[in-house]
């Protein structure tokens, strides 16, 4: 039986199509995980096998980007013996229920979400992307409700993957759990749902920009600072941000990336300051600004810097490690998509035996 605790579950994680977390997951995400590690039964999830819809033909590139993830978080301060660490790789009851929960949303739907159909976009995949691909947006229903968790701490640009997965929760209930479809989704699970209908956690800085000021930050954009970048890898794309004002109003617009940056590193008086500055069309030096920005988030960055470094300082580079964190917390991820698997069949009466869930 999975360990008990009286604790609510979170669940939330990260695609490893790249070498390492950047700062709009850290303003995104990792800081409420940090702050909710304490007080919930976290379970963080590498979505390995979701990498492959877009990097099949990388299997290399995916192996070592999940082994550069789980560094980041460690690196971050995420704790693998206060929180389960999960590789969906090695949790088969993840793909079991992907199977399951496709049949419960309609296809049009699924290809309609505005998450997929923006990857779509940036990532130019036209119309040659793998049957997978928007797969993955009912996986990710799966890696969540696998888990049973009450919060989901995502950027805002996982929303609607939150609301297909709660979608997904209602209908289960509904139709295999006899839950009413007039009960409030916060109640389904007092009235006998499997499934607990979870809600999103938008981190503090809803959606962070990239340097280039346009897209939101990504890695595969290019405008993305990462967590391991050095100090003077930092400076050098924050003083690479143009700042021009508009023709018409000679103003630099509130809304630009760098004030967006202010508010998000800075103090908040000190980026009201800057931001009233900016209003007034005072002759504001945008060199200081750059310069105390990367000071504020190389502040941020240099214990997490520092803690990489130290984990990376072996023969190794700390490969050794993060697969030990990773084992453990495969056993106690396990233990409860299990028994959420148990359940989830026991209720679709395809409960005829012959499998020892753990
Ligand atoms: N799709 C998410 C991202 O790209 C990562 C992810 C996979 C996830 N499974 C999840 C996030 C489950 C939250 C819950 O950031």
């Amino acid at each position: 039986m999975p360990p008990t605790t009286s604790k609510p579950r979170i669940l939330t994680g990260d695609t490893p199509t790249s070498t390492g977390l950047h700062l709009g997951h850290f303003v995104g995400s990792l800081e409420n995980r940090l702050r909710l590690q304490d007080d919930y039964d976290c379970y963080f999830l590498i979505a390995n096998v979701h990498a492959f819809t877009t990097l099949a033909d990388k299997p290399d590139q995916i192996r070592a980007n999940t082994l550069g993830i789980v560094k980041d978080w460690l690196a971050v301060g995420l704790d693998p013996d206060r929180s389960t660490f999960v590789l969906q790789s090695e949790v088969p009851a993840i793909a079991e229920l992907t199977f399951v929960f496709a049949m419960l949303l309609p296809f049009n739907k699924v290809m309609r979400n505005p998450t997929l159909k923006t990857e779509i976009d940036t990532k130019g995949l036209g119309d040659t992307y793998s049957f997978g691909f928007p797969m993955y947006a009912v996986g990710q229903c799966a890696d969540i409700l696998a888990f049973r968790p009450e919060l989901v701490p995502v950027g805002e640009d996982q929303e609607a993957h939150i609301e297909m997965c709660r979608d997904v929760a209602l209908k289960f209930n509904q139709l295999y759990c006899g839950v009413n479809n007039r009960t409030l989704p916060d109640d389904h699970h007092k009235s006998g749902g499997v499934f607990p209908v979870p809600k999103a956690k938008i981190g503090r800085v809803a959606r962070l920009a990239g340097t280039d000021g346009v897209n939101k930050m990504s890695k595969s954009l290019g405008n993305a600072i990462f967590l391991y970048d050095s100090e003077k890898d930092v400076q050098k794309k924050i003083n690479k941000i143009t700042v021009q004002p508009d023709p018409e109003t000679k103003l630099v617009p509130q809304s630009h990336v760098l004030l967006q940056y202010c508010d998000a590193f800075l103090p908040k008086n000190r980026a009201e300051a800057i931001r009233a500055d900016y209003a007034a069309g005072k002759d504001v030096m945008h060199g200081h600004i750059k310069a105390e920005l990367g000071a504020a988030i190389n502040t941020l960055l240099t214990p997490i810097r520092e803690r990489r470094a130290k984990l990376e300082a072996t023969p190794d580079g700390g490969d050794a490690v993060v697969q030990d964190v990773i084992r453990q917390g495969v056993k106690k991820a396990n233990a409860v998509a299990e028994e959420t698997l148990y359940l989830a069949k026991k209720a679709m009466k395809v409960d005829f035996g012959g499998r020892t869930f753990a």
